[in-house]
């Protein structure tokens, strides 16, 4: 999930990656290192913090070399400490690695290493690479690589060096993007163009599978079989802006497309399908405390706290626990009763909002179990709260959530399949949320093909100064997050509110230009959501409607329909929130705004 560079060539290999380096700082990280070799011996220098601490450390030393592996580490296991920095070597010292991604299996493998004497100095998933290349090294660097990675289930995009191989370096991938290009400076390897495209704008895409042997002039990709693969290059045309937004206009726009690969991470490894449990490493240590939990306290900020409305519904539907939900910034005024047995959940992306870290400090004298649902590991909700599942959806630089919130809709919704089945959910019902929960990722990349029909909404629509968005259950909080995507990047005023509540009141402000977005997916209040629209349609209002793919009946009640897939109810808002993300982006662009910093926000409101 974030940057790596790799470089060997006579052109400066120090030089080449720290620049690289820096051209990866844009994603966000934590951590960051290096492994340089002069032929015959590697130097390894890892720190805690920003590039500029490494470049301070490799100012004092005289560090020649003819290759070079950076790497900005993302947590995803492990603190944020100089150990669990990247590169990791195996236990000779001989084997350097640099990986983006999870293993999945990381915890078995290690034992089994563990077995068999070797010793591990981090508390990373990636560590396991090294040690596993060592394993099977007799020489042959990329031989030993594609044997390590038969065993090894889960996500990487890994580049590797060692002492005794210094003529080449080996990059593989498997869902986690490596672009590599061989010219006249050498030859690179990058996470994403923007650190080699000053270099070259040739360069060839890794897919998923491939291993490529670099060496300063030369190259060689094959499959995990070895069998050659014959690759075209690709000449970019993007300058280094474009690069870092894989050639998206904004990252905005590049977090919406990518929540099938941040669902997918969000889940990987945390579903056994035909055991209809979920399984959370995170929330171990107080699994038997949640057997007794008798009631859930969610607290939460903005898009956060929406997805916390759909957590209430989660766990009281399948763990059958009573959920409160309040504004991070309003429970600490409240005089707000403790319970025996509750639990008090935090919902945050950045880990860092003050209103509610303010609200753990209070939580935490009621000497109440409390949890982080955390996207940024090692934030201070991550490190304060008793225990929690991280998102693990990759760094979210617009300042609009996307990718995070339909993360965290997905951790909730495997929360409540844990917790429903440390209870009455039965095996049946928790194999078919488990199944339907892994379909989600092929269902968003399916929701995602209507962009281009969303963009002429947005058009078409963009002369209205006033929308609601309404929805009933799963949709309400749906409802609420478009109205606060559309407000907060394009400006325009939105309410969110629930369909049925429309009626007491809102349905006052409706007339010809002011538009209705109504979350309608064909689940249990369908029937009731659509009386509303009928109810909005007598009075002049255009509607555009949200429904499931197949719908016709609705098509002659509104103006305009979007399809999302059928999905189960209670996983739905994560399929019928892709839209209003769409719908409240192209506004945005349509009125020229930049939506990835929208005037007044900031990404993390680290005041109260
Ligand atoms: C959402 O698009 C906004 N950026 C904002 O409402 C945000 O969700 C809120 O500030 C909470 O942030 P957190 O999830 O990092 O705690
Ligand atoms: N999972 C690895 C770690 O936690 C890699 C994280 C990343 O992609 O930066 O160190």
């Amino acid at each position: 999930m974030c940057g790596i560079i790799g470089y060997i060539g006579d052109n400066g290999a120090l030089d080449i990656g720290m620049k690289g380096l820096k051209r990866l700082e844009y994603r966000g990280y934590d951590s960051a290192g290096l492994a340089i070799s002069n032929g015959k011996e590697v130097s390894c220098i890892k720190v805690v913090g920003k590039v500029e601490e490494l470049e301070k450390i490799v100012g004092d030393k005289d560090l020649v070399g003819s290759s070079i592996i950076l790497h900005s580490r993302w947590a995803t296991h492990g603190g944020i400490t100089e150990s669990n920095a990247h590169p990791h070597a195996d236990c000779k010292g001989n084997i350097f690695v640099v990986h983006n991604g999870i293993i999945e299996n990381y915890k078995q493998i290690r034992e089994k290493l563990k077995l068999m004497g070797h010793k591990f100095v981090s508390e990373t998933d990636t560590e396991v690479l090294p040690h596993l290349i060592e394993h099977f090294y007799n020489g042959n660097l990329e031989e030993a690589v594609i044997k390590a990675l038969k065993y090894i289930k889960g996500t990487y995009g890994l580049v590797v060096m060692a002492k005794h191989n210094s003529d080449r370096i080996v990059v593989a991938r498997m869902f986690s993007p490596l672009v590599i290009s061989v010219n006249e400076h050498g030859g690179f390897v990058a996470s994403d163009p923007s650190a080699i495209i000053s270099h070259s704008k040739r360069m060839i895409f890794l897919e998923d599978g491939e291993v490529a042997v670099i060496k300063k002039d030369d190259f060689i990709i094959t499959d995990l079989e070895r069998k050659v693969k014959d690759k075209k290059e690709t000449e970019l045309d993007w300058d280094i802006e474009e690069a870092q937004k894989s050639g998206y206009a904004h990252f905005m726009l590049k977090e919406i497309m990518e929540q099938s690969e941040s669902v997918a991470n969000s889940m990987r490894g945390r579903l056994i399908i035909e055991e209809g449990i979920s399984k959370l490493g995170g929330i171990d240590s107080v699994k038997d405390k949640l057997k007794d939990i008798k009631k859930i306290n969610i607290l939460a900020c903005g898009t956060s706290y929406y997805a916390g409305l759909i957590g209430e519904y989660l766990l009281e539907e399948l763990a059958g626990i009573p959920t409160e939900v309040d504004f991070a910034s309003e429970f600490r005024y409240r005089k707000f009763p403790t319970v025996e047995n509750e639990a008090y959940l935090f919902i945050s992306q950045s880990g860092e909002t003050a209103d509610s870290l303010a609200a753990l400090k209070e939580v935490k004298k009621r000497k109440a179990l409390s949890l982080g649902i955390v996207n940024v590991v090692g934030s201070s909700i991550a490190r304060e709260t008793d225990a929690g599942v991280y998102n693990h959806a990759g760094p979210e630089i617009g300042v609009a959530s996307t990718k995070a919130f339909t993360s965290q809709v997905v951790v909730l919704a495997l929360v409540a399949l844990f917790l429903g089945r440390q209870r009455n959910l039965s095996l049946a019902d928790g194999k078919t949320i488990a199944k339907e929960i892994s379909k989600l990722p092929e269902l968003i990349n399916n929701t995602l093909k209507d962009i281009s029909a969303i963009e002429l909404l947005a058009k078409k629509y963009n002369s209205a100064s006033n929308f609601l968005f309404i929805g009933r259950k799963y949709s309400y909080p749906v409802a609420m997050e478009g109205a606060l995507k559309l407000k907060e990047i394009s400006y325009i005023h939105s309410e969110g509110y629930s369909a049925g509540e429309m009626k007491h009141g809102p349905i006052a402000l409706i007339e010809e230009n002011f538009p209705t977005i109504a979350i309608c997916p064909q689940d249990s209040v369908y029937e009731k959501t659509v009386s509303n629209i009928q109810e909005i349609k007598a009075r002049n209002g255009k509607v555009i409607a949200i429904t499931t793919q197949g719908n016709e009946e609705i098509k002659s009640l509104v103006d305009d329909i979007i399809y999302i897939p059928k999905v189960n109810e209670v996983l739905s808002p994560i399929l019928s929130v892709i839209p209003v993300q769409i719908f409240a982006y192209y506004m945005a662009v349509s009125f020229g705004h930049n939506p990835d910093m929208p005037r007044n926000l900031a990404k993390s409101v680290t005041v109260e």
